[in-house]
């Protein structure tokens, strides 16, 4: 019989529960917190308070929505980090004490190897279908921006990232400075399907290997918009479509190229998968998903509910500790930082 885990998700903004069975999700729960929009980010304080507030029923409506009974569960699983440290507080104080009242094993999960592993997640009459190891993940999200080479479920090794802003992080900066709320990446997607991509031009960096740098194409932006809008005031309500359209395809770009370096430096590779919050842009999907056929290697983008911080990823990580029988004590502590 395959384990019933309960899974907690905690580490930024969202606070999720799952249940699975085995690699089978039986329910996933995200409570997403909307008190930060009126700040144009994150507030950590406001955000461990709201995932005070959220986790005890987020919870329960999982084990409902699963019609597991907490009696039945193998195991539970949580986010040691990366992540605030506050909210990380949360999900792993929650989990530890609902495992010793349980005695149950407890299993910590590292967030970033998790949303590389949504990649496996199984779902009732869904195709299932998962990459072959070893793959070439994209990893791109608020945090983070990085190309892993993924050995197994348990042997990742980053081969690229970047040496300053993520990828999200310019998404959000860039739409900030346009004037809109926070998370800004969902806004620019959508406006980009109706802009020209070809509008404007903007800075691409010139970095080493397989690294990345995010921080001069958003220097580039702002300077674009100060002079534009010293000619016309009008100038990003007027343009929006087109500064939106341009930006998702120089950001969309600048992940392709490194990512087609690092699959020619690894021809061993034939799947190719993406993962984390930005991967549910559309544009890099589209232009993820054309690279692959072109390159004939097949191609895994996970589904959009688990490209964000979700439970259900948690779950499919701790899913491969628990077959090796890796539990953790109660006294682990989170970690704010920590590498795949
Ligand atoms: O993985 P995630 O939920 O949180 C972190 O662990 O960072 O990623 C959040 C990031 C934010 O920067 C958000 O703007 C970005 O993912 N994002 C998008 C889209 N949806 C979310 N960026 C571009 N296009 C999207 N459709």
């Amino acid at each position: 019989m395959l384990p019933l885990i309960l899974s907690i998700e905690s580490s930024c903004d969202d606070t999720s529960a799952a249940v699975m069975q085995g690699k089978l999700l039986l329910s996933n729960v995200v409570a997403s917190q909307q008190v930060h929009k009126q700040y144009g980010g994150v507030v950590p304080e406001l955000a461990s308070r709201a995932h005070l507030q959220n986790i005890v029923p987020v919870v329960h409506q999982a084990l409902a929505q699963a019609g597991v009974k907490k009696e039945d569960l193998n195991a539970v699983a949580f986010t040691r980090g990366p992540g605030l440290m506050g909210s990380l507080l949360v999900g792993t104080s929650f989990a530890k004490s609902f495992a010793q009242a349980l005695g149950l094993p407890l299993i910590d999960v590292n967030h970033l190897q998790a949303h590389i592993l949504a990649n496996f997640i199984d779902e009732k009459d869904a195709e299932n279908k998962h990459p072959e190891f070893p793959f070439l993940c994209l990893l791109v999200s608020g945090g983070n921006s990085q190309i892993v080479l993924v050995r197994s479920p348990r042997d990742m090794e980053i081969i690229g990232q970047t040496i300053d802003d993520a990828a999200g992080e310019a998404f959000d900066k860039c739409a900030k400075v346009m004037g809109f709320p926070y998370p800004g990446g969902p806004i620019i997607d959508r406006l980009a399907k109706v802009g020209n991509s070809k509008a404007f031009t903007l800075a691409k960096p010139q970095i080493k290997d397989l690294d990345y740098s995010f921080s001069g194409l958003k220097t580039s932006f702002l300077y674009l918009l100060r002079d534009k809008i010293k000619e016309n005031p009008n100038f990003i309500e007027e343009n929006k479509e087109d500064l939106c359209a341009s930006l998702q395809h120089t950001v969309v770009s600048i992940l392709m190229n490194k990512f087609a370096k690092a699959v020619k430096m690894h021809p061993e590779v034939k799947d190719i998968a993406i993962a984390g919050g930005v991967s549910a842009n559309s544009g890099l999907r589209d232009e993820f998903t054309e690279f692959g056929q072109r390159r004939h290697l097949n191609v895994f983008i996970p589904k959009l509910a688990f490209t964000m911080d979700n439970a259900a990823m948690i779950g499919a990580a701790a899913y491969y500790k628990y077959l090796d029988k890796d539990f953790c004590s109660v006294d682990l502590p989170p970690f704010a930082r920590v590498e795949i």
